[in-house]
């Protein structure tokens, strides 16, 4: 029977950096407030002339120098993405093309901030159905193209950047030992953005000295009721982390490392706490990346690996939560050796 190991993984951040003190000059906020509801410092903000696709295309490089792969070594490639380049094409094929890939199936999937929890247990059913060997699969988003600047409640929330992993079936034991899905879209209202479109040519939008690259500034932006999707989110998150475990015959005990979503600090300790879970355990990148949405949580598993705490054997959960609402978990257990920067 196959297993889909996790052979390769990799991060991009792009270069620019928005601190809580840079938000204080363009919405009535505060550095302590944002840190203190939310566990944020700083965000990373796309490149005016970046779009995801670039960002994920560097995301893969580094995960397939990791594997030491190539692209045409790879069997289809999934991006999971909210803030596509545009409509159509995908942005799937976008990166295949900025990574002179050919030949083999790329498309998206959309399921907001649970994109790569979704994505990776759609891999996972592919390779175990023998469809697929190799599955790249990769997580970006320009969040700041679809933020209202001007909106203190919401634009303190968000960052961009991707993550990647290079997904290989094989016989041997381990891996992704398996997933937890769910949606419900009763939920739709509480976090959407109704009128965003592609975001690859981005118009400009200046405040304050400081120079966005978006369309936002309130037209086709993100809208939230925040309290609602916190209380939710704690609930369902609690309640799919329970449903994990019991599914594959795990304990709390049994988890080494949590893996979640990274939109709020308070959020994640809930669950740690749900878990039994010492904070130590749990990958913590909120406070310099944000709500990076689908990237959140392959740059969380990134960082993690490459600080070399990851080690083969340890089980790790990943979790995440999204508008729709639609979340979802996914249990792992590590085989990968060390990493390599490769070329
Ligand atoms: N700076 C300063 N004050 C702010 C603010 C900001 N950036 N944003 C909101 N406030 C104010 C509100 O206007 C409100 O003021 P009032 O009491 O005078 O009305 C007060 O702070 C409290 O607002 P509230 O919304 O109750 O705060 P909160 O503790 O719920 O925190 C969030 C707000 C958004 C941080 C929190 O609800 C949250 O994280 N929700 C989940 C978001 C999320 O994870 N979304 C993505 C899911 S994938």
């Amino acid at each position: 029977m196959m297993h889909s190991h996790i052979v390769g993984i990799g991060g991009y951040l792009p270069e620019r950096i928005m601190t809580n003190h840079d938000l204080e000059k363009i919405v009535d906020t505060s550095d302590s407030w944002i840190r203190e509801r939310t566990g944020i410092s700083r965000r990373h903000i796309i490149g005016r002339e970046q779009a995801t696709s670039d960002m994920a295309a560097a995301a893969a490089r580094q995960a397939l120098a990791d594997a030491g792969l190539t692209i045409n070594d790879i069997d289809a490639l999934i991006v999971a993405t909210t803030t596509p380049d545009m409509i159509f094409p995908s942005t799937a094929t976008i990166v295949q093309s900025k990574l002179d890939g050919k030949d083999f199936p790329a498309w998206d999937i959309q399921a907001v901030c649970s994109g790569f929890v979704y994505g990776l247990a759609h891999a996972d059913c592919m390779i175990r159905a023998g469809m697929f060997r190799r599955v790249l699969l990769i997580g970006s988003e320009a969040m700041s193209r679809i933020v209202d600047w001007t909106d203190r409640t919401t634009c303190v929330l968000f960052g961009d950047g991707a993550g990647a992993v290079v997904l290989e079936g094989r016989e041997q034991e381990g891996g992704v030992v398996g997933s937890v899905l769910h949606a419900d879209g009763a939920y739709r209202d509480l976090l959407k953005a109704e009128h965003a479109h592609g975001h690859a040519s981005p118009d400009s939008f200046h405040r304050e000295g400081i120079d966005f690259a978006t369309d936002a500034a309130g037209i086709a932006a993100v809208e939230m009721k925040g309290n609602e999707v916190f209380r939710v989110a704690v609930t369902k998150l609690g309640e799919v982390v329970n449903e994990i475990l019991q599914r594959y015959e795990l304990e709390d005990k049994d988890i080494d490392w949590l893996i979640p979503h990274q939109a709020n600090i308070r959020i994640i300790q809930a669950t740690a706490r749900k878990l039994g879970m010492d904070m130590q355990r749990v990958a913590q990148t909120v406070k310099d990346h944000g709500n990076t949405s689908s990237a959140s949580v392959p740059l969380a598993l990134n960082e993690l690996y490459r600080s070399g705490q990851l080690q083969p054997g340890q089980t790790i959960l990943l979790e995440a939560f999204a508008g729709g609402f639609a979340w979802g978990a996914n249990l792992i257990k590590w085989t990968k050796q060390g990493f390599s920067n490769g070329t």
